[in-house]
């Protein structure tokens, strides 16, 4: 099957539907989302985003708090661009519905401002503590509204075709897509294709992110021959529900902006000793030194105490956590709350300009899967949905002319010639779990040069047998992701091996030092090893 759309996008949280809702007052949008349209990690998101408004507060303030958790990586042009931005962006969602908390009538600022890790000022607009839930809530209701913007859920791309492939030019032409339900793939074909897939937190065994966060579209541009950078920087979330039913609950770092206080078993508080910041440390920092207390005690969690606060504010400031958290039988008004750190936010990605073009005429990226140059080696908290409003404003802007639809007609259907039905799923199950053990296990928190070799000649040989299986069998998501993850897994450890030093999220015992001279981008492409530019 073939179908034609003017802008294909990739992805429907905030970015992807942030883009579609602007470029659809001129072109027509298809929105490819893999499960129903909501399953988006944005929908996850707690803490809220990042924006001046207090008058004591200032976008110098917030530029230097991004560059400083950026540790010497981040762009400052970009970074300043996106703080001016960030408080047009909220106010543009707040009149597309979005209904954040507001300070009391009279405040100094129209919101009421959370603090989280890293942050020298209330700065966190939020909607209670479910923010990402509400401001997908607003966009997709508006989105559905649109005329011109069509969903097709359900459906995952495959592979991105790229005219060159077909001996056109280099040009990214739209996606091959799998139809889940029904096992089809469709050619779908676009003058321009956005990528919007968020980010890869499932490559990993303990994860904040949904199930569908398995890094699609940095994999899908780096087999297209995108520039991919900065993968080694992922970013771990110090706060995570530890609980054997809680899959992947996030306990929001706004809990600690509240005078929340990490905890070892015996009440002992452990932040001081390990930064001036202490519980507001950047996250590296938090995470790392959890990590560290963890082992050195051998204890499986640490505690986050929030009892100082009466049970009333704790109910109304954060609603869904008290909640959920009962559910599991733990009352945070009550004792501290078990957490451990999982897997969070991949720093790196998809490389593209000021307004989200990638390598690859044709193709964009915005959001998670893109490396904007605005969080470095660190992201500062809240800076991520940030991105998403800017860039998919920004990216629909910029794309004034939409690209040519020649050569179309040499690019061939989807062909499953030489494919049978699966023989052996367990292949999948099986490498999926290993993948996901080593990476947690080799590739973590904390690094060695030879924890890193070990995974890298793992994840080869998983990768021979994932090539193998993915010729040989009808496509599936399940295979689809497994071959995601293993790519992504690759370009960590790839980009981590690479980096002699230890620079924000990437930690290493052989090169503890940072090293002025590697403040630098790590660059990987198909084809061409790592290198710094
Ligand atoms: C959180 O609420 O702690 C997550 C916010 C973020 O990742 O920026």
């Amino acid at each position: 099957m073939r179908e034609k759309t003017e802008i294909l996008v990739l992805g429907s949280g905030v970015a992807g539907l942030t883009f579609a809702l602007r470029a659809a007052d001129r072109a027509e949008v298809t929105i490819v989302t893999k499960r129903a349209r909501e399953e988006a990690n944005t929908a996850w998101a707690q803490g809220g985003i990042s924006a001046v408004f207090d008058p004591t507060d200032s976008f110098d303030a917030h530029v230097e708090d991004t560059l400083v958790a950026g540790a010497g990586l981040c762009k400052r042009d970009i970074v300043e661009g996106v703080v001016r931005e960030a408080p047009e962006r909220i106010l543009d969602l707040e009149t597309l519905g979005t209904k954040f908390d507001h300070a009391p009538a009279g405040g100094a600022a129209p919101f009421e401002l959370g603090r989280e890790g890293g942050h020298s000022a209330r700065r966190v607009v939020h909607a209670g503590d479910i923010t990402g839930r509400e401001v997908e809530r607003a966009l997709l209701d508006a989105a559905a509204a649109h005329p011109r913007i069509r969903f097709l859920e359900h459906h995952m791309a495959v592979d991105l075709i790229t005219l060159s492939k077909f001996g056109g030019p280099d040009v990214c032409a739209g996606a091959y897509v799998l139809d889940t339900r029904t096992g089809t793939v469709l050619t779908l074909l676009a003058r321009e294709t956005v990528l919007a897939t968020g980010g890869a937190g499932k490559v990993y065994l303990y994860t904040s992110n949904p199930d569908v966060a398995t890094g699609d579209g940095v994999a899908m541009a780096y087999r297209a021959g995108a520039e991919v950078a900065d993968m080694e920087f992922y970013q771990f979330h110090p706060t995570v529900l530890y609980h054997p039913q809680a899959k992947s609950f996030l306990i929001s770092e706004a809990l600690r902006g509240e005078g929340g206080v990490l905890r070892l078993e015996d009440g002992t508080a452990f932040m001081k000793k390990h930064h001036a910041q202490a519980d507001l440390a950047p996250r590296d920092v938090v995470a790392r030194a959890i990590d560290y207390e963890m082992k050195r005690t051998g204890e499986d969690c640490v505690w986050l105490d929030m009892t100082h606060h009466p049970a009333s504010f704790l109910e109304r400031r954060f609603p869904n956590i008290h909640a959920e958290c009962l559910r599991f039988g733990v009352d945070m008004t009550q004792r501290p709350l078990p957490v451990v750190p999982a897997a969070h936010y991949m720093c790196g990605g998809v490389t593209t300009d000021a307004s989200g073009r990638t390598s690859i005429p044709g193709l964009w990226a915005i959001g998670e899967v893109a490396c904007t140059g605005l969080h470095g080696a660190n992201r500062l908290a809240s800076n991520s949905l940030l991105e998403g409003l800017v860039f998919g404003r920004r990216a629909a802007e910029a794309m004034i002319d939409l690209g040519p639809a020649d050569g179309w007609s040499d690019v061939p259907e989807w062909d499953a010639a030489q494919a049978g039905p699966s023989d052996e799923a367990v292949v999948v199950t099986q490498n999926w779990a290993e993948l996901r053990q080593l990476m947690w296990n080799y590739v973590g928190i904390v690094r060695s040069d030879k924890r890193l070799q070990r995974a890298a000649r793992r994840i080869a040989l998983l990768q021979d047998e994932i090539r193998e299986y993915y010729w040989n069998h009808f496509v599936t998501r399940d295979m689809l992701e497994l071959r995601n993850i293993a790519t992504v897994a690759e370009l960590i450890v790839s980009s981590a091996l690479f980096r002699r030093e230890s620079r924000g999220l990437h930690y290493t015992t052989d090169h503890l030092a940072t090293d002025p001279a590697m403040a630098r981008d790590t660059v990987v492409k198909r084809g061409v090893p790592a290198h710094f530019r």
